[in-house]
């Protein structure tokens, strides 16, 4: 399976922060917001990725990344010309997905909860197997701002809408997506909705009408975040602070993630640590290497 987080899009909603610039450069507490769902990709083992960026962006993504070989990693870009919808991701990175399955993740999303790996690894392993998307939902107060899912009395899933004005449920669908594929060609038959972009919604709703939706729900023991708005953004920001500071571990630390799964040795991490250490983010990373701190 290949990895695809997407990491372009205009910020409109976090403007005037967001009009010189982008976005998943911006810190969720600590580090950068685009720390976080490259995280979940390292953390399930997957070291192929592609992040769609914007032309202006670009500079800026391989500054901060490079080619990911320093975390032992594959990672390459794509631009995106213009912010066509999250659906055209799929279509910009056919050639980098080849014949694999596909790990779709939207940059601005950022998630907590016990045992999440594993349920990422679960439905990995359904869509290696049976094919089809796997997508979760997550209860939410506002629904009318994301793409929601409505199920019918036996938990079958009957919708799936894109902003409704009047949401048929209260769960969102996150911005975390397996896909089979199959995706890329569905990608490519999707029509611009009427605020004319290529929807993701449009590509689920596509495998729900072929019977091969999938869909898990993330319950109480989880936190979810869309950091596009102010709020929430400020929100996550915070969330990440208050776990950090009581329990000694980072969420998200990408140069942890690579050596605990052996992908760098710990002189390399050492050597990562070192402009960082000024920062409390560098003596951890320290503490990690010499095996100081608790994480397990
Ligand atoms: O966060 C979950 C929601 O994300 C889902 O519930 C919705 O179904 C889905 O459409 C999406 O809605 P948003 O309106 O929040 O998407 P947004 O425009 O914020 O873009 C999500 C991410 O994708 C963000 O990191 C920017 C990036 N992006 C966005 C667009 C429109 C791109 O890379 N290219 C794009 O063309």
């Amino acid at each position: 399976m290949k990895a695809i987080i997407l990491a372009g899009g205009s910020g409109t909603r976090l403007y005037p922060v967001t009009i010189a610039t982008n976005k998943h450069f911006l810190p969720i507490y600590n580090k950068p917001m685009i720390y976080y769902p490259l995280s979940l990709v390292m953390l399930m083992g997957i070291k192929d990725i592609l992040f769609i960026v914007n032309p202006e962006d670009l500079k800026d993504f391989k500054k901060l990344f490079k080619d990911g070989s320093h975390l032992g990693m594959n990672i390459q870009y794509k631009i995106q010309e213009k912010p066509n919808g999250l659906a055209e991701g799929l279509i910009l990175a056919e050639d980098f997905i080849g014949n694999d399955n596909i790990l779709y993740m939207l940059g601005d999303n950022v998630f907590f909860g016990h045992d999440l790996i594993k349920i990422m690894q679960s439905a990995r392993e359904d869509i290696e197997k049976n094919g089809g998307a796997y997508v979760f939902g997550y209860s939410v107060k506002d629904p009318e701002r994301f793409g929601v899912v409505e199920f019918d009395e036996n938990g079958n899933v009957v919708s799936l809408e894109e902003k409704p004005e009047k949401p048929k449920s209260n769960y969102a669908v996150v911005g975390m997506y397996f896909y089979d594929n199959e995706a890329v060609r569905i990608a490519k038959n999707v029509k611009p909705s009427d605020r004319g972009e290529l929807e993701i919604t449009s590509v689920n709703e596509e495998y729900l009408r072929k019977g091969k939706l999938k869909v898990k729900l993330l319950g109480r023991g989880f936190a979810w975040f869309d950091a596009g708005t102010h709020d929430s953004f400020l929100e996550a920001g915070e969330f990440v602070a208050t776990i950090e500071n009581k329990t000694g571990l980072m969420i998200g630390c990408i140069e942890e993630i690579a050596y605990k799964n052996g992908w760098i040795t710990k002189e390399q991490l050492l050597e990562l640590a070192k402009p960082l250490r000024k920062t409390e983010y560098g003596k951890y990373l320290i503490e990690v290497a010499k095996g100081e701190s608790n994480a397990i």
